[in-house]
């Protein structure tokens, strides 16, 4: 099955970047947020990466303008009726996923692709609420989503053959690496990087070093790109606790639990860059 048009639920950090990587790609996309003041700021972010990319000489203004014509933006799901794929990239919430897929299902004809961009939320738990098991699957981005190469390709045990490679042909046309994964929480990548996350900052609670040391042995030590504390900040305090939340509830094992730390910066609102304040401050 050709994908030509892709539906995006949610223009927030992951969701912004897979309509900016898609259209960039060649594909016509719309995107879906709850309000209009949302969608403004999801697409503000997205011309404002593009004009960055101009401004740097990487993308001309023509290029930019072509980019940004094949992106749309609506506040009613039923404007995404006509798109071959929707990936949805909404919060870590299993009855939102849910509540979402429910009501795409009705809209959808039987031939649009769904794929969830969970970070740990299984694809049965989210397909069985739809009459489409075999056309459900998992695209988990990374973020930055235009940046970063990996895609992990869930494939549910309903997951179609024609579903799957479909998939893995959209992370290609995408220019992404895929792997593949089973439907399993959390993946490949959270399973492992999540423990890690914890870890640094219950070092930090147990006061070993500071936050910047934590993260230069990291980045200089192993060669990451950022320090686990950084990291934390840059993916969202409280993604990450619904992520460990999740891990937690399904394997028990004392690595997924979060942290009291974490616990109370996001009850405090610090969940990170997006807040202003996390681990850090900005
Ligand atoms: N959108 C588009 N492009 C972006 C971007 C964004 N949000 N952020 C950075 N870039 C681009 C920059 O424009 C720049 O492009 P050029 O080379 O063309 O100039 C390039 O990325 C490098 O950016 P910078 O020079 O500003 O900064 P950097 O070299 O420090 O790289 C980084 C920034 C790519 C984010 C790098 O620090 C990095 O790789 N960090 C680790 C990110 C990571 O681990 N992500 C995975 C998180 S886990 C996850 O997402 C999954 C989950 O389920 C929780």
């Amino acid at each position: 099955m050709e994908i030509k048009s892709v539906g995006v639920i949610g223009c927030g950090l992951m969701g912004s970047g897979i309509v900016q990587m898609s259209a960039i790609s060649g594909f016509d996309v719309i995107v879906r947020e709850i309000s209009e003041q949302y969608l403004a700021t999801g697409l503000g972010k997205i011309s404002s990466q593009l004009e960055k990319a101009v401004a740097k000489g990487r993308m001309d203004s023509a290029k930019q303008e072509e980019i940004l014509a094949r992106i749309s933006g609506t506040t009613d799901l039923a404007d995404l009726a006509e798109c071959d794929l929707i990936i949805e990239a909404v919060t870590e919430n299993v009855e939102l996923k849910q509540e979402t897929w429910k009501t795409l299902d009705a809209i959808c004809p039987a031939n649009t692709i769904f794929a969830s961009n969970t970070s740990s939320i299984p694809m049965h738990i989210q397909a069985v609420v739809t009459n489409r098991q075999d056309r459900f699957v998992g695209l988990h981005f990374f973020n930055p989503v235009p940046v970063m190469k990996l895609v992990e390709v869930i494939r549910a045990a309903t997951t179609s053959d024609d579903t799957y490679e479909a998939a893995m042909q959209f992370a290609r046309s995408c220019r992404k690496v895929p792997v593949s994964c089973i439907d399993t929480v959390g993946f490949i990548v959270n399973r492992l990087l999540t423990p890690y996350l914890l870890d640094a900052i219950r070092a930090l609670e147990a006061g070993i070093a500071t936050a910047e040391d934590i993260d230069t042995g990291m980045k200089l030590g192993c060669g990451h790109p950022m320090g686990p504390l950084e990291l934390l900040d840059f993916v969202g305090l409280d993604t990450v606790l619904a992520i460990a939340e999740i891990m937690y509830e399904e394997f028990k094992l004392p690595q997924y639990e979060a942290p009291e730390m974490l616990r109370r910066l996001v009850k405090e609102g610090k969940t990170g860059r997006k807040s202003g304040t996390g681990i850090y401050t900005y």
